[in-house]
């Protein structure tokens, strides 16, 4: 098969969050499948120069707009990346600014322009809200590609209204209101939903969970509808990317089988974020962006009494609301002895977080799929989660001697079920003979690409064999 990826986010070259992960991972794993995979994605500003570029198609007039857009391509980890190049819309590093201008023109050049590429994919594969009006277009002109369309957060819709530039253009092109379902909102996102062959998320609980009010973040009537074509399959993890053995982040590698070097990570990790250096203290990490998502409002409150009722030690890496950014600073002036907030996103230090802590909170209040409570497990931080999303699927709870599960688990979304679900942990870890064997069969988990790469495979074939259901 022949499939395009169309992403705003690819990693290495452009990431800001787990999608980059994904796409960046998900193409290789099918190609070693035997499938034709590339990628296309905007070719921001400062790309890595160990990536060269070869031009594909050089100045491409549009017509929608006195623009051109160039074609050039380079080569990731043997996957074909084609980047769509346009000074005045991508022509900045950040990948994030004025979207639904800059994914507009995006997704019209690639509608505009991959009929004239040499590359005919049979399937293109969109991901997420900034690559949903390709879909729309595409299947409104009758072009002949099939098409697949992940969600990897509904919360991210492309809302817009009468104020936007594009709004006659879109609405003229407006699908409202598929039989049965009440009008779609004006979403980028509402109009892949309602028009691919196949809609994907990245998890089968949450695919389950967006067809409810509380989580269809107002698409879930329109998902419900689309109940037949809607499928989950959670994200694998890139084994070579992660992997403690060889990652030349960290101070120290190792495996299952030598557990005690991770201690000295453990000890570099404190030592860094400024706390007391004793590998005997129990270490939780948190590497997150600081969002509503992610469950630092129930966190907040529950710090004081996790800190006073154990001697656990708390790391949390991450950038985003004020508020949040506020709350660790506080608790690390508040806590000194225990607590780190470190308002940052360092790679290097996120890593050292996955390699040196001993447990790590994923609280979060929704989650499409997650990848840290994956790249925990993979270096041996036993993940304490909530019960919600991807979490549900790729963190089954321990039983009372942690020989099965692979974490704690707490459900009701609050600050006194996180903090004992924590509490629990801390516990737990003083039997050190139970814990260290549960680290180490935690740490062989298969979270690989294997199983959810095959789905894929599954997934396309029924979509161009025309049975998407
Ligand atoms: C989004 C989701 C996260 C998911 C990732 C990749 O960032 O919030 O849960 O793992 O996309 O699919």
């Amino acid at each position: 098969m022949k499939i395009l990826f169309v992403s705003s986010e690819v990693a290495p070259l452009a990431k800001v969050g787990g999608l980059a992960d994904v796409v960046g991972s998900l193409p290789r794993a099918l190609r070693s499948l035997g499938h034709d995979v590339r990628i296309l994605m905007p070719q921001y500003d400062g790309l890595d120069e160990r990536f060269p570029l070869t031009p594909v198609i050089p100045g491409y007039a549009l017509s929608f707009e006195p623009e051109t857009v160039s074609l050039n391509v380079t080569t990731v980890k043997d996957v074909p990346v084609y980047l769509l190049e346009n000074h005045r819309y991508f022509g900045t590093r950040e990948v994030y600014h004025n979207d639904l201008e800059r994914f507009y023109f995006f997704s019209r050049a690639v509608f505009e322009i991959l009929p004239e590429w040499d590359f005919q994919p049979d399937i293109v594969h969109c991901h997420d809200w900034l690559t949903a009006l390709l879909v729309l277009w595409q299947k409104k002109a009758g072009q002949p590609y099939k098409h697949v369309f992940s969600i990897h957060n509904l919360a991210y819709q492309g809302f817009f209204d009468a104020n936007f530039k594009y709004f006659p253009e879109l609405t003229r092109d407006w699908d409202g209101s598929p039989p049965g379902t009440p009008p779609v909102p004006f979403t980028y996102m509402s109009q892949a939903v309602l028009r691919a062959d196949l809609v994907t998320t990245v998890s089968p609980t949450y695919a389950r969970e967006i067809t409810t009010p509380e989580l269809g973040v107002g698409l879930d009537t329109l998902l419900r509808f689309r109940n037949d074509s809607l499928l989950g399959i959670v994200n694998g993890l890139d084994q070579q990317d992660w992997n403690p053995q060889i990652d030349p982040l960290i101070p120290l590698n190792y495996s299952a089988a030598d557990l005690h070097n991770r201690r000295y990570n453990k000890i570099a990790l404190q030592r860094v974020s400024g706390l007391p250096v004793d590998s005997q203290i129990p270490l939780i990490g948190m590497v997150q962006r600081l969002d509503e998502q992610k469950g630092l409002d129930i966190l907040g409150p529950g710090l004081d009494r996790l800190l006073n009722e154990s001697n656990a030690q708390i790391v949390i890496l991450g950038r985003g609301q004020d508020n949040y950014e506020k709350l660790l600073r506080d608790v690390t002036e508040r806590y000194p002895r225990q607590a780190a907030g470190i308002v940052a996103f360092e790679e290097p230090l996120a890593r050292l977080i996955y390699a040196g802590c001993d447990i790590f909170l994923m609280p979060s209040r929704f989650e499409p799929c997650g990848l840290g409570q994956l790249i925990a497990m993979r270096y041996g931080a036993i993940p304490v989660v909530r019960h919600t999303g991807g979490l549900v699927d790729t963190v089954p709870a321990f039983n009372a001697d942690l020989t099965r599960g692979a974490g704690f688990v707490f459900h009701e979304y609050a600050s006194g079920t996180l903090v004992d679900s924590v509490l629990q942990a801390v516990s737990m870890y003083k039997n050190q003979a139970l814990w260290q064997a549960a680290v180490a069969r935690v740490m062989g988990l298969d979270y690989s690409w294997s199983v959810s790469a095959r789905l894929y495979e599954k997934a396309y074939q029924r979509v161009l064999n025309g049975n998407a259901h």
